[in-house]
C-alpha cells in the first residue's frame, strides 16, 4: 500500500480530523519553537565590535584600540579573527572612563539623567490587539540601554510577551507573587517593588515580569473600590506611580508595555506616565479602533480629573508600526493621521520587516541579532526605521530634562 494511504483514513470524519490536526500542528509548532528557542537556554547578549562601539559612545575607533593597546579600560575578548568584542558591561565602563576624563563633557559619554532631570515614565498603549506595543517597548528599551541609560522595563500584560523576550517565560520562570501585582495587591502579601525586580541579560536593564497573575488586580481592585469607605482610600490609579516612585533613583527611564485592553492596569500605566507612545498599525480597521480606545481613555481621563488628580505628560506621540510605505492604503491612512494630529504622529516610522517578525519569533530585537541571522540588507533597512523612531523618542525625553 502506499505510504500517503496509512495516515489519511478514509472513513476519517472531519471531527476526529480536527483532533488530530490539532495535535499535528502543536507538536509541529512546539518543535519549531523548540529548534528557534531552547527552552533551557539562557538569553545572552552578543558582543559589540569596536566600530559599532565607537557609534554607540562617539568615542573614535582610533581611541579604542589605543587604549585596548595600552592595557587601559577594560579588556575587550579577542576573535579568532583578532577583532576586538566588547560586552555591553564594557562599553559602559568606557563610558564611565570618559565622564570622569572629561567632566566638562560628562554628558555626552554618561547620559544618566541628573539630579533636576526627573524619571520618564513611557506607556505604550493602544487596547488595538498586535499593534505592535511589546515589539516597540523591547527595541526600545534595548536603544536606550545601548545608549547608556538605565532602563527598568514593566510587563503589565498577562500574556507577557515582553518577560519573554527577556528570557523569563511565564510559566517557567515567574513564580506566584513575583510579577507587579505583588507590588500593587491590596491586602497582607503586598511587596515592595524592590523585592520583584530582576536583572536581566541585557546589561542596564531590569524587569519586572508578567504572566497571568496581573489579571487579579483587575478583579480585586472594584471589588476593594467597592468596599472601601470613600476618603479613606488611596486613589486606586495612583498605586503604580507611587510603588515606582520608590525605586525612582535608580533608573532614568520606566517602560511600560500594556495589555490589549484598557483595565485598571493600563489606566494606572497612562496615569504614571510621563511620555504616552500610541502604537497604530496603519490600516482603516486598526484606526477605528484607536478611536474607540481613545474615547475611552478621554472619559477616564475626566475621571482621574474629577477625582483632583493633575496628569503631568510631558508629550504624546503615535507611531506608525508594521508601515508597508509601497501600500497605497496605508499611505492613505498615514497621511490621515498627519493631517489630523499633525506633529503628534512620529515623523519616522517603524516599516513592517521580515526581520523584525523573525527576530521576535526568536524572542529576539533587531539589536540583539548578530550578521548573518537574517539577510543583511533586509535587517539594515529595518534597523535603520527602528533606529529612527527610537532617535526621536530619546530625544523628546532628552527635551523633557531640557537638555538640548
Ligand atoms: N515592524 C514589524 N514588522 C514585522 N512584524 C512586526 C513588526 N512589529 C511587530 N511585528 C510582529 O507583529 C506581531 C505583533 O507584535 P506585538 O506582539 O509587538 O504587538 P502587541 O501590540 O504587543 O500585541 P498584543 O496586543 O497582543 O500585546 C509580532 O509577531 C511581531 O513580531
Ligand atoms: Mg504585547
Amino acid at each position: 500500500m502506499p505510504e500517503m494511504l496509512i495516515n489519511a483514513e478514509p472513513s476519517e470524519n472531519p471531527a476526529d480530523k480536527i483532533v488530530r490536526h490539532a495535535a499535528l500542528l502543536s507538536e509541529h509548532l512546539q518543535a519549531r519553537r523548540e529548534q528557534m528557542y531552547p527552552p533551557k537556554a539562557e538569553k545572552t547578549l552578543r558582543y559589540f565590535m569596536t566600530n559599532e562601539v565607537s557609534k554607540l559612545t562617539s568615542i573614535p575607533e582610533s581611541t579604542l584600540k589605543l587604549m585596548s593597546n595600552e592595557g587601559k579600560g577594560p579588556h575587550p575578548a579577542r576573535l579568532e579573527n583578532n577583532h576586538r568584542a566588547y560586552t555591553l558591561a564594557q562599553i559602559n565602563e568606557l563610558r564611565q572612563f570618559f565622564a570622569e576624563q572629561r567632566p566638562t563633557d560628562a554628558l555626552r559619554f554618561q547620559p544618566h539623567r541628573r539630579k533636576d532631570e526627573h524619571l520618564q515614565i513611557l506607556a505604550v498603549a493602544n487596547f488595538k490587539g498586535g499593534s505592535a506595543k511589546t515589539t516597540t517597548s523591547a527595541h526600545l528599551a534595548h536603544y536606550l540601554a545601548l545608549h547608556g541609560y538605565r532602563v527598568l522595563a514593566i510587563d503589565l500584560d498577562p500574556q507577557a510577551s515582553l518577560s519573554a523576550m527577556f528570557g523569563a517565560q511565564p510559566e517557567m520562570d515567574v513564580q506566584q507573587n513575583e510579577t507587579i501585582y505583588a507590588a500593587l495587591r491590596y491586602d497582607a502579601d503586598r511587596k515592595p517593588i524592590k523585592d520583584i525586580i530582576r536583572p536581566t541579560y541585557f546589561t542596564g536593564i531590569d524587569l519586572i515580569p508578567g504572566n497571568i497573575e496581573v489579571m487579579e488586580y483587575e478583579h480585586e481592585t472594584p471589588r476593594v473600590l467597592a468596599e472601601r469607605s470613600s476618603g479613606s482610600q488611596d486613589i486606586f490609579f495612583e498605586r503604580l506611580r507611587l510603588c515606582i516612585s520608590e525605586v525612582e533613583e535608580d533608573y532614568d527611564v520606566v517602560i511600560l508595555d500594556t495589555p490589549p485592553s484598557l483595565g485598571f492596569l493600563t489606566l494606572g500605566a497612562i496615569y504614571a506616565a510621563t511620555g504616552l507612545l500610541v502604537t497604530v498599525h496603519p490600516a482603516m480597521l486598526d484606526v477605528m479602533s484607536m478611536n474607540q480606545f481613545l474615547l475611552m481613555m478621554g472619559d477616564l481621563i475626566s475621571v482621574i480629573r474629577n477625582a483632583g488628580a493633575v496628569m503631568r505628560q510631558d508629550f504624546l506621540r503615535y507611531i506608525v508600526t508594521r508601515h508597508d510605505p509601497n501600500d497605497q492604503s496605508q499611505v492613505h491612512v498615514v497621511s490621515m493621521l498627519r493631517h489630523l494630529f499633525d506633529d503628534d504622529v512620529l515623523t519616522p516610522t517603524a516599516i513592517e520587516s521580515a526581520a523584525i517578525e523573525t527576530a521576535g519569533l526568536a524572542k529576539r530585537t533587531l539589536y540583539e541579532l548578530e550578521s548573518g541571522n537574517v539577510a543583511a540588507a533586509t535587517a539594515k533597512r529595518a534597523r535603520e526605521s527602528v533606529d529612527a523612531v527610537n532617535e526621536r523618542i530619546l530625544a523628546l525625553i532628552s527635551e523633557s530634562w531640557g537638555r538640548t
